[in-house]
């Protein structure tokens, strides 16, 4: 079990609604989790405002966070959302580098960095995303791909970019999948992240949470929570019900 507070995290991606998220927010408070755990929801952006209204009228403790920001300020971007926006809406942390926008949206390495380095400037903590391909897993390529992913944010951002975030290693082909990691790979690997952040700043390696994320359901949660360097769940399709999403955030206590 982790010696730090675990998160669990709820990204619904493109799903869910006002009625979701009342049933959800309903189900956290009856529960109590939220005052034991770092209990995050990351609903699409229409939903950011009415959300933060309710976590501040019925007094939960739970993180909203953003999906996805632009790395920009300002400008004639339709449809982006910029930091301070998602800022404005109640949003206090923010998903960057999901291997969806990643792949399907073309997001690099190098953009997925400037966007943690930007909410960082506002005061949003990024959850940075990180995870290899069924190819370059099958090749043997996870740690190579990794070391790109987070040496990109190194690179923008500084020895002391990990100092307020969160990582999340999500294998893409354990997203969605049904096949999730073995919790002891995924252990090797976010030892390995761990190292990583170790090798440049010591201290933030002992304090960052790594979050597991790829077909993770009540049934196996605890597998994952039970590994000294996992500290917590990014939760797709599981948090998309809430008695789901509850028992995994129970597991992590
Ligand atoms: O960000 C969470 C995610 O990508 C994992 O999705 O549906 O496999 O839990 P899922």
């Amino acid at each position: 079990m982790t010696i730090r507070k675990p998160v669990v995290a709820a990204n619904w991606k493109m799903n869910g609604s006002r009625q979701l998220a009342d049933n959800l927010l309903q189900q956290i408070q009856e529960s109590g989790v939220d005052k034991q755990l770092q209990v995050v929801i990351s609903p699409p952006a229409t939903l950011y405002s009415y959300i933060d209204e309710k976590i501040i009228q019925n007094k939960l403790e739970i993180i909203l966070a953003a999906q996805n920001i632009n790395e920009l300020d300002k400008g004639a971007l339709t449809g982006e959302i910029s930091a301070h926006l998602a800022k404005e809406s109640g949003c206090k942390w923010v998903i960057c580098g999901h291997s969806e926008r990643r792949s399907l949206f073309n997001e690099s390495s190098i953009t997925t960095a400037e966007k943690f380095v930007k909410a960082q400037s506002v005061g949003l903590k990024p959850i940075l995303c990180v995870g290899e391909t069924t190819e370059e897993y099958e090749k043997g390529k996870t740690f190579s791909r990794l070391t790109a992913q987070i040496e990109a944010v190194l690179h923008i951002g500084g020895k002391t970019a990990f100092k307020d975030c969160i990582i999340a290693y999500e294998p893409i082909w354990a997203v969605g999948t049904g096949k999730p990691a073995s919790p002891e790979l995924a252990q090797d690997v976010h030892r390995f992240i761990r190292g990583m952040i170790s090798s440049v700043c010591p201290t933030t390696a002992k304090s960052v949470c790594i979050l597991y994320g790829g077909s993770v359901t009540p049934e196996n949660a605890a597998s994952y929570f039970a590994q000294p360097d996992i500290d917590g769940g990014l939760i797709g399709g599981a948090s998309l019900i809430p008695e789901k999403f509850i028992e995994i955030c129970q597991t992590a206590l």
